[in-house]
């Protein structure tokens, strides 16, 4: 199902002719898909399972693949409100079964992104993956968090920034070397608050709860609460 056979597939769902699936779209039974656009490029793949529902958002694979696992929901903003964007520029993104995914995602450098099943996580949230970012199951991560595995940008001598703000106007910030990057894991069954920060090389153990706008850089254990920025921690009592 490559190619101009999904491209008919797709215009069937979407009569827009500005949005694409170059590449491989596999669409399991009962997918529903509401004000959403589809840019697949050639050679990349989307693979939705069963009764997967998505709603207001624009997905965007340029290189690698997303898989969408069965009974998860993809629910973003009417697309004329502000896009919720999936954009994965080269990399992977899974996402189990049964997880509400609201947020926004960006993914490059071949970045790999795992998400545990019945894990939600809420609208204004970022997650940025450039290298490595696997998050459990169960868990529930509030509204506007930032998860980065990557510096996002990187430090280059002002000379440098300016020769490539110029060239790349009105492109501002656009990398082409991987930034500093560490990976981050997320256990299963935490809570992390709203506005909080998860800051590459970052570890957290199963049960913790970040509280909001909390900044993470260093490993918090199981069980533990982390908060305050930078944030310091203490054992979970109940
Ligand atoms: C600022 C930043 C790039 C620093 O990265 P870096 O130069 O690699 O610095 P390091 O990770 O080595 O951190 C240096 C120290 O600052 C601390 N630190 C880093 N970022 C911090 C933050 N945002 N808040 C509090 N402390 C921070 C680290 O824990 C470390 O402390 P230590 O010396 O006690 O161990 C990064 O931490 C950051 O904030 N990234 C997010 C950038 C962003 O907002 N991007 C959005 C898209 S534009």
């Amino acid at each position: 199902m490559i190619g101009n056979s999904i491209y008919r597939l797709y215009k069937k769902i979407f009569p827009d002719p500005d949005t694409g699936v170059e590449g491989l779209l596999e669409k399991g039974a009962n997918v529903k898909m509401v004000n959403t656009i589809l840019k697949i490029a050639k050679g990349a793949r989307l693979i939705i399972k069963d009764n997967v529902s998505i709603e207001g958002y624009s997905i965007t694979i340029e290189k690698g693949e997303v898989v969408l696992g069965e009974q998860t929901k993809l629910i973003g903003k009417p697309l004329e409100q502000g896009r919720t964007l999936l954009y994965v520029q080269n990399g992977s993104l899974s996402i189990s079964n049964h997880c509400i995914i609201k947020n926004e995602f960006c993914i490059r450098f071949g970045g790999k992104c795992i998400i545990g099943a019945y894990t939600g996580i809420m609208e204004g949230t970022e997650i940025r993956v450039d290298e490595e970012m696997r998050i459990g199951a169960y868990n529930m991560i509030s509204y506007e968090c930032m998860l980065y595995d990557t510096n996002t940008h990187n430090y280059y001598p002002k000379e440098t920034r300016r020769m490539m703000t110029e060239r790349d106007f009105p492109a501002i910030g656009a990398e082409h070397e991987k930034p500093v990057t560490a990976p981050v894991f997320i256990g299963d069954d935490c809570w992390l608050g709203k506005r909080c920060i998860v800051l590459k090389g970052v570890k957290i153990g199963n049960s913790a709860i970040i509280a909001a706008a909390a900044v993470v850089t260093k490993e918090i254990k199981e069980n533990y609460l982390a908060y305050g920025n930078p944030a310091i921690t203490k054992p979970l009592t109940k």
